[in-house]
């Protein structure tokens, strides 16, 4: 196909994903001449913009060193932008003309990248497809959250995409599959004999997998306020990482392969219940050093004042299957908290028949997804010397030491790029999707009918107090301060 001209197209292209993260993948896939030659780039938006103008939206988000300079321009040379309302025919007929000019009438592929909000999203997609497709090559669409807010909204959403276009030619992204140690997940326990065998009830005591960001909602409460930290990162990023964790092995790394077992573990958890849920919510800390600190979330003047919806969840999982009975999943996530932290904890049982006077600690495998790649092993030596006391140490594989100088690609340009390769390994299909919204969907209404009251924590703290004692009483040991 690397003859072909590809054309890639960016509805919402003024947005705030466009100009954070698509057009800096672009240009970075670009720079470093990983995209098929010849591909073209073209932005649709409402906004009357110039490309000069959508470079300066851009600017802070490229990172272009000044070497770089000539190529970049010559990026943005590439680039042609529309402007057209996401409703009726027109500005998609004049889109297409567009699409034709750059790829001088030739049989070309085209990716239809859909950064935009849900409610035009049922028109825009029709109006590629009746006005916008390639007629002689392929045709790739991404899409991005939120797939619906329940499982009937995300299946009329899924049905309606399906009467439009082919499983294949559907890109469901979920940003976390992306992320360098989320897709080393498969390596690390299909290619190590040593955890292989060990991944299971019988070795395993809990899984403890954490999404954590020291800021607030930052400009984006009006969207967050509708959806909620359940919907927006556990829902989707916390629950493929368990996927993952918790899946068989599949019969191959086909992309079918994989993502039928992720399916069949997402099938053997229950529907998740209050009872193993802790629900809060930031408010300010006076003693905050910035506004933003001490701005807490029903302050924030996007969100209603009376709102209930979470900005912190935990929920505990469980897979009823043979190697994960009674092994508790917990997921938790928050925002406004102190730290930026994404990692999975796996912790072993307890050594049986100690003789160490009860100072044997458990091991953990710890899987950091960021900041700062890392795998390291927690386990008990001897303290070097002449005592024989003993002390928790670890097996340390931190990327930044081991492979110093490599370069790790953000989430998005492996994702991208995937795209053009025809790659749907790490792209969410539609019975995952469906999956998930079936173990989320009940406590959702729940929470939202009820208006269950979140408990409320300090912007900047570690989340509300509960949350650790939940994890204790699910068989997950504190021994320090995660
Ligand atoms: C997005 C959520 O999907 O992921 C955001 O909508 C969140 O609320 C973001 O901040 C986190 O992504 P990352 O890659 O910065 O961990």
């Amino acid at each position: 196909d690397r003859k072909i001209p590809h054309t890639f197209v960016i509805f919402g292209a003024s947005g705030d994903l466009a100009k954070k993260k698509i057009y800096p993948t672009l240009w970075w896939l670009y720079r470093d001449d990983l995209l098929p030659k010849p591909t073209k780039f073209c932005g649709y938006a409402r906004s009357k913009l110039t490309i000069e103008k959508l470079k300066e939206n851009c600017k802070q988000y490229m990172k272009v060193q000044a070497h770089e300079v000539d190529k970049y321009d010559e990026f943005w040379d590439l680039n042609e932008y529309v402007a057209g309302n996401y409703d009726g025919r027109t500005g998609f007929e004049l889109l297409n003309q567009q699409l034709e000019l750059m790829e001088n009438k030739n049989r070309a592929n085209r990716i239809f990248y859909l950064a935009l909000p849900p409610s035009v999203f049922d028109e825009v997609t029709v109006n590629i497809k009746n006005i916008c497709m390639s007629t002689c090559g392929w045709n790739r669409v991404i899409v991005e959250k939120p797939f619906g807010r329940d499982d009937v909204s995300s299946k009329a959403l899924s049905d309606h995409l399906a009467g439009l276009f082919s499983e294949e030619q559907l890109y469901r992204i979920d940003h976390y599959l992306g992320k360098e140690m989320v897709q080393n997940l498969m390596t690390i326990r299909f290619g190590n004999k040593i955890l292989s065998s060990t991944w299971n009830r019988e070795n395993i005591a809990s899984v403890l997998i954490t999404f954590k960001e020291p800021f607030g909602t930052q400009g984006r409460g009006g969207y967050f306020d509708e959806f909620g930290i359940i919907r927006d990162v556990m829902q989707n990023h916390l629950l493929q990482i368990l996927s993952l964790v918790a899946m068989e092995k599949p019969v191959s790394c086909h992309p079918d392969d994989i993502r039928d077992e992720k399916v069949k573990v997402l099938k053997s958890i229950a529907a998740l219940e209050l009872k193993d849920m802790v629900l809060g919510q930031y408010v300010g800390n006076p003693q905050g050093r910035t506004e933003d600190e001490r701005t807490g979330y029903l302050e924030d003047e996007t969100v209603d004042k009376n709102s209930t919806t979470p900005t912190y969840a935990l929920a505990v999982l469980h897979i009823n299957n043979e190697r994960w009975q009674d092994v508790p999943f917990i997921l938790r996530c928050g925002k406004a908290l102190n730290d930026r932290k994404a990692e999975v904890r796996i912790q072993y049982h307890d050594v049986p028949g100690d003789i160490f006077e009860g100072n044997s600690k458990r091991n953990e495998l710890v899987i950091r997804v960021q900041p700062g790649e890392a795998l390291y092993f927690k386990m008990m030596t001897k303290t070097p010397g002449i005592t024989f006391d003993i002390e928790e140490t670890e097996l340390d594989l931190t990327y930044e030491h081991r492979y110093r100088g490599f370069y790790l690609p953000d989430a998005y340009e492996r994702l991208i790029l995937d795209v053009f390769c025809g790659s749907q390994m790490h792209f969410v299909r539609s019975d995952e999707l469906c999956e998930a919204w079936r173990i989320f969907t009940p406590i959702l209404h729940r929470i939202e009918k009820e208006r269950i009251k979140p408990i409320p924590y300090l912007y900047g703290s570690r989340g509300p107090k509960e949350a650790n004692r939940k994890c204790e009483e699910n068989n997950f040991k504190y021994y320090g301060s995660y």
